[in-house]
This record gives structure tokens, sequence and C-alpha cells, in this order.
């Protein structure tokens, strides 16, 4: 791997730098709510950068090289469970990214293409389109699909058409299993799970408020269970959420609703662990609540996984050599969290949210790439240092 520093000098400032930076990192992570640490959204993650900013200009400045790739490795032939990324179909015409995707995954999520809103736009309009081309890509590279998502716990993301129905429970109820049988039908023998709801529960324990709760009661999320159990009786169904690596009320009410649904014979296989999380995290915090999961006879999907290297940072900032190191760490560390608490046959797949930095999530709004830097990739789609630490996770290295 070759990544340039500026000089030695600069190189020992950059080291005492990192590690004052660490230490505070570390006194301000213990005394911050441990939310913090889990920003799910833009705006949660600009609330993370309301500390003091950094001048790291001096810093040596990670630069991309193609022999950052591991010699006879991708990251699909490192491990034995399905290595995912989640995907746009707009990004898949460029033959860069859709080699990089084919090359290193097995497994795909849809990013946004499968969403309530882009699926079924309107009453009685469908739009698949972009959706089954998702699924014509993973057919022609032998990869597996996961669907994402059914139903989102959230107002803002509701189709307008939703937001503005008028009907009885009835006719609420039967809103919510016209779309989720559709699309199930649609997909038939081609999407091999789903994340049913997606962030039901809130860090204080409370279901989301959310339309469908508000429609059908905390019903909603065990009607939508049981309609794609019987719509599709071999999909695997999830319920997806960010934040329970910090345990708590959270995933107590996330377990009960599993208890409750089993209770009434209706079936939740596994929980996704989103894990937009930040380097600073203890991966002790996802070995714990990964084991808990699993101890409950769930499967455990890492779903979404990224890591977001800004905090203190200002709005733009350069990626510096010590920042990919330690976030390679951070990546590596919570995948072998993942290996080892979780039992082979519940490991449903690791999926990252996106490949390149440049397309991250985490950067959408912004104007400049240069706002974080949470994924695998760079923005030439060369691998980063977090890269080589996840393949050496899944090696065991
Ligand atoms: C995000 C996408 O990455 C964005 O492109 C889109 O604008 C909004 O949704 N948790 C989820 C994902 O479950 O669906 C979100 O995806 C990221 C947070």
């Amino acid at each position: 791997m070759r990544l340039t520093f500026t000089s030695k000098k600069t190189n020992i400032k950059v080291f005492i730098a990192a590690l004052a930076l660490l230490s505070t990192n570390m006194i301000a992570c213990k005394s911050s709510m441990e939310e913090d640490l889990a920003p799910s959204t833009q705006q949660e993650l600009s609330v993370d950068n309301q500390g003091a900013t950094v001048d790291n200009s001096e810093m040596a400045t990670y630069t991309s090289s193609k022999v950052n790739f591991v010699k006879n490795s991708t990251l699909k032939s490192s491990f034995n469970i399905p290595i995912g990324i989640a995907i746009v179909k707009e990004r898949l015409d460029d033959p860069i990214y859709g080699s990089m995707v084919a090359r290193e995954f097995n497994s795909l999520s849809s990013e946004s293409n499968m969403k309530f809103g882009n699926l079924h736009p309107e009453q009685d309009k469908w739009t698949f389109s972009k959706a089954d081309a998702i699924v014509a890509f993973a057919k022609k590279n032998n990869m597996r699909v996961h669907g994402h998502t059914l139903i989102w716990a959230k107002d803002s993301v509701q189709p307008k058409w939703v937001k503005n129905f008028q009907g009885d429970k009835k006719a609420w109820d039967n809103l919510l299993k016209t779309h989720i049988k559709t699309v199930l039908a649609h997909f038939k023998g081609q999407i091999v799970s789903w994340d049913v709801i997606n962030e039901p529960v809130a860090s204080n324990g409370a279901l989301v408020d959310n339309i469908w709760l508000r429609k059908l009661g905390e019903d909603y999320i065990y009607k939508a269970f049981k309609y794609a159990q019987e719509a599709d009786p071999s999909v695997k169904l999830f319920i997806n959420d960010y934040g329970q690596e910090f345990g708590g009320k959270k995933m107590t009410t996330l377990l009960g609703l599993v208890t409750k649904a089993r209770a009434q014979g209706i079936r939740i296989d596994g929980f996704g662990f989103q894990a937009h999380t930040v380097m600073r995290i203890d991966p002790a915090k996802f070995y714990n609540n990964f084991k808990r999961t699993a101890d409950a006879g769930l499967l455990v999907h890492l779903s979404e996984l990224d890591i977001s290297v800004r905090y203190q940072q200002g709005d733009t900032f350069k990626l510096t050599n010590d920042i990919a190191t330690q976030q390679a760490a951070a990546w590596k560390g919570i995948v072998k969290a993942y290996l080892t608490a979780v039992p082979k046959a519940q490991q449903f797949g690791i999926t990252t949210w996106g490949a390149s930095d440049k397309d991250s999530f985490f950067n959408k709004g912004y104007k400049n790439a240069d706002h974080d830097y949470p994924l695998l990739f760079d923005n030439n789609y060369n691998p980063k240092p977090a890269y080589k630490g996840m393949i050496e996770a899944g090696k065991g290295i």
C-alpha cells in the first residue's frame, strides 16, 4: 500500500496530534449520550459536528492507489457468508461501478429503489423498472438480493398519496396489505429476504410515531410480517433498525416485538443492525447486542455498515492516513465482533451502505465528497485501508 507522508517531522507532529485527538474523543465519548455515537441521518451527523474543529491541513493526506487491492483476494472471497452492498440503479450504468460491485460482493440491497414511494408512487401506479434492473444485475452476476424496505416507520418518507389517504382502519389495513403482497408477488423467487419494517423503535423504547402506528396501532408491525409471510413463506423477514448496539430500552422493545409476534404465530426471522456508526465506537457494544439477538434465535444482518470519520472535523476535510488507519481498525473490530458473537447459521451477512465515499449517504446534500469518508472505497473506487481491515477480519488475521 502506498501512502504519502510529507516529512518525518510532520509525521511525529501528526502522531502526537492523533493521540491527543484520540484521547479527547475517548473522553468526549464517555461523557456524551450513547446515541451521539450512532448518527443515522445527516441531521444527526451535523449534531455530531457541534464539537471543536481541528485544523488538519498539515496532516498527511490519504492518497488513493491501486496497490491498495489485497493480492488474490476480494471481499466476497475472504468470507464464507454473503457480503453485500447497497446499490442504486442509476449508478449501474457506470461500468467501473458495475464491475467493482460484481467483483467484490455477492449480495445486493437496494439503497432506495425498492422503498415504498419508489415502487408505489400513487395508489394505482407501480414502478418496478429500476428495482427490476437491480434484480437482473444480481441474477447476471450470481448475487443474492435483499429487499429494503417494505414499510419505513417515519412520516417524512411516506409518499404524498399515503399521507393524504383517507379511510377507516379497514381501508388502511388493506392499503398495507396491498402494498406488501403486490411487492412480494412481483419479486417472488428473486428476492430472498426483506426488511419488512425499518426503524420502528426509538432509543427510549417507544414505538416511533408514524402514520401506520396512528392508523393501525402496534398491530401494523405484526400485520406487515403476517402479510409478507403469507405472500411468500420462503422469504426471510427482518426488522431493520439503528442503534441496537447500545442495547437499552430500544433492544428490549425490539425483542419484545419478536416475542409478541411469535405468540400470535407470526414469524420475525431476524434483525438488521444498520450500523451507521463512528470510529470511536467500542466493538464490544456491537458484540453484546449481536449476541443478545442471536440468543433470541434470530438471524443477524449487519445491514448498512459504514463508519463516519468526521467527528470534530469541519464541514469539509481531507482524509488523512492516520484517520484511514483508525477507520480500518474500527471496521475490522466491528466485523470481528459480528463473526464471533453470531453463530455461523445465524450470520445472514454483512452489507455496506454503498461503495465509494463520494456516493455515501453521509455526503448527500454536501457539495463536495470531502465531508465524510465512511466507506471501503475512495472516490475513484480504489480500496481504502478499511477494505483491507474487512478482509483481515474475514480471514481471521
Ligand atoms: C438513505 C439513502 O442512502 C439515501 O440515498 C436516501 O436519500 C435516504 O435513505 N437508514 C436506512 C436507509 O434504512 O434506507 C437510509 O438510506 C439510510 C438510513
